[in-house]
């Protein structure tokens, strides 16, 4: 049975994730800030444990890094993320929002890869997959959104430097646009729903191949600019 390791995955796309894996007849780790509010996460059909991560939380990660150590993680899903909206426009960028903005969708994507890089390599399928977004495309930029555009820009390029690292260790790393989406963050109008976007990114996840790792793609597969 394979496993995935998913953050975030207490509501949103990552519950989808979750759901639609655990169908699947994998081994989801899911985790949640407040998994005593993680009751969708926890009453998912199928083979599911929901593990507390704040995700910047360096020590919390360590040790549940420690705690997983020597277990097979064929999928690590860095999923977790905010939008900032606080600051987004420039006059009214609050320092705070910015801060928090960059260390949940950037700092922690990279001290999580780092952290579970080994249980990674110890699996069979040997894949990373970060749930970036088409808003951290520098081609496509047109202004604002200060804080989650870099972020998802620099989340990138952290995708680009475990590509490069991991790949002679056999790891496909895949930063991946869900589509604009209607969940919390992307809001009830979104045209694409969780389950369509989840279901798309599982299947290229599923498919994906060394020659995939590093691209930048959408829930359908179309390539997205840097
Ligand atoms: N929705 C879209 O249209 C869209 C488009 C492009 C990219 N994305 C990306 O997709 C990912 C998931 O977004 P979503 O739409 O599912 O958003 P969502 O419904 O707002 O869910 C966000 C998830 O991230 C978790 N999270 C946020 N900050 C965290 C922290 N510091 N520590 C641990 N967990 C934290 C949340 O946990 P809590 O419940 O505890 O807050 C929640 O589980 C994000 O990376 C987002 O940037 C979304």
């Amino acid at each position: 049975m394979p496993t995935i390791f998913i953050t975030g995955a207490n509501r949103g796309i990552g519950l989808n994730l979750a759901r639609l894996y655990a169908a699947d007849g994998w081994k989801v780790i899911g985790t949640a800030r407040k998994p005593a509010e993680a009751s969708a996460l926890a009453a998912l059909p199928g083979n599911i444990s929901v593990e507390p991560l704040e995700v910047t939380d360096h020590a919390a990660v360590q040790a549940l890094a420690a705690k997983l150590k020597g277990e097979p993680i064929d999928v690590l899903w860095n999923n977790a993320g905010v939008i900032g909206r606080n600051a987004a426009s420039l006059g009214s960028i609050n320092a705070q929002e910015l801060r928090d903005t960059l260390l949940i969708n950037i700092y922690a994507p990279i001290l999580i890869g780092e952290a579970f890089a080994p249980n990674v390599i110890a699996s069979r399928q040997k894949k990373m997959a970060f749930t970036s977004s088409k808003l951290g495309s520098i081609a496509e930029n047109n202004g604002g959104r200060y804080a989650y555009g870099p972020s998802k820009a620099g989340l990138n390029m952290a995708c680009m430097s475990f590509a490069g690292d991991l790949r002679s260790k056999g790891v496909i790393v895949l930063p991946l646009h869900p589509g604009h989406v209607a969940t919390d963050m992307g809001g009830a109008s979104a045209p694409v729903t969780p389950d369509a976007s989840a279901r798309g990114m599982k299947n290229i996840v599923d498919n994906a191949t060394m020659a995939d790792s590093g691209r930048f793609v959408d829930y359908l597969g179309k390539p997205i600019p840097w």
